[in-house]
């Protein structure tokens, strides 16, 4: 199975805000740069099958112009990450959004730092899935649930009527650049196995396995060579390298590996 690429811009327009955050962006020429919407469609000309953004509460990066400019402009599925409240169900309906992914929204993190409690918050996520469908016959939207590697967590996923699971790479992330990438290394061979044993329990119960956070050009491999693989969700790495080689060339890069795992 050919493994997607969703490409996380929300780290552009972060770079647009430090400098245009108390301006109108309808009122600035080429709504600022740099503009979100110039980066998606790099990114799929890089081969990026998926454009996520992040619409958060406070909008610190993506802009709620940002989403309507975005929606007509991209081919690739849009993906959008958002916290599991009203006024985000609401915004995921009305732009027709034809994938959410739920992630827990920490008001002062700077970006998602743990996966979503499901298993802790059951009811709510049933009731958050069912508003998101409603009315949309197949395909509809698909959703999908961001959580650490954790069987408590598929298992709720499954219950609450998520049709995917985004894996947290975080951890495995982490234990990655502290040994160096020494796979011999037992705190990453377990951190791996986590995500395998997660994966297979995902599968298991039919749902789709993604997996995303903090995957870079060093890291991606062993993470693509998941058994049943779907997309990978990466964002900071492939921002970072386009300033030295603009997106389409760092999308283009990650494609390569991905497929040469
Ligand atoms: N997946 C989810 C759910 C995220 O919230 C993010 C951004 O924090 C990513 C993937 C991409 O992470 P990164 O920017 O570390 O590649």
């Amino acid at each position: 199975m050919k493994v997607q690429l969703g490409v996380n811009i929300d780290h552009v327009a972060s770079l647009r805000q430090a400098r245009y955050r108390d301006q109108k962006l309808e009122s600035l020429r080429g709504y600022g740069e740099p503009d979100p919407v110039r980066a998606a469609h790099e990114a799929e000309m890089g081969g990026a099958e998926i454009i996520t953004v992040h619409l958060r509460e406070d909008r610190r990066h993506i802009c709620d112009l940002d989403l309507k400019r975005l929606a007509p402009m991209v081919q690739a599925k849009m993906n959008l990450e958002m916290g599991a409240t009203d006024e985000m169900v609401g915004i995921a309906r009305s732009h027709g959004a034809e994938m959410v992914t739920l992630v827990p929204e920490g008001r002062n993190e700077v970006t998602t730092e743990g996966g979503l409690d499901v298993a802790g918050q059951l009811a709510r996520m049933k009731s958050v899935i069912a508003r998101l469908k409603e009315g949309r016959p197949a395909p509809g939207v698909v959703v999908s649930a961001f959580i650490d590697a954790d069987a408590k967590q598929v298992e709720a996923a499954k219950s609450a009527g998520f049709d995917a699971c985004e894996l947290h790479t975080g951890p495995y992330a982490h234990a990655f650049a502290n040994v160096g990438g020494d796979m011999l290394c037992p705190t990453l061979r377990g951190e791996i196995q986590k995500l395998i044993d997660a994966g297979h329990a995902v599968r298991a119960l039919g749902m789709r396995l993604n997996a995303g956070h903090g995957l870079n050009y060093f890291n991606v491999q062993p993470i693509a060579r998941l058994a049943g693989m779907s997309e990978l969700h990466i964002g900071h790495s492939i921002v970072s390298r386009s300033v030295y080689t603009g997106l389409r060339e760092a999308v283009r890069e990650m494609k390569r590996l991905i497929e040469g795992a």
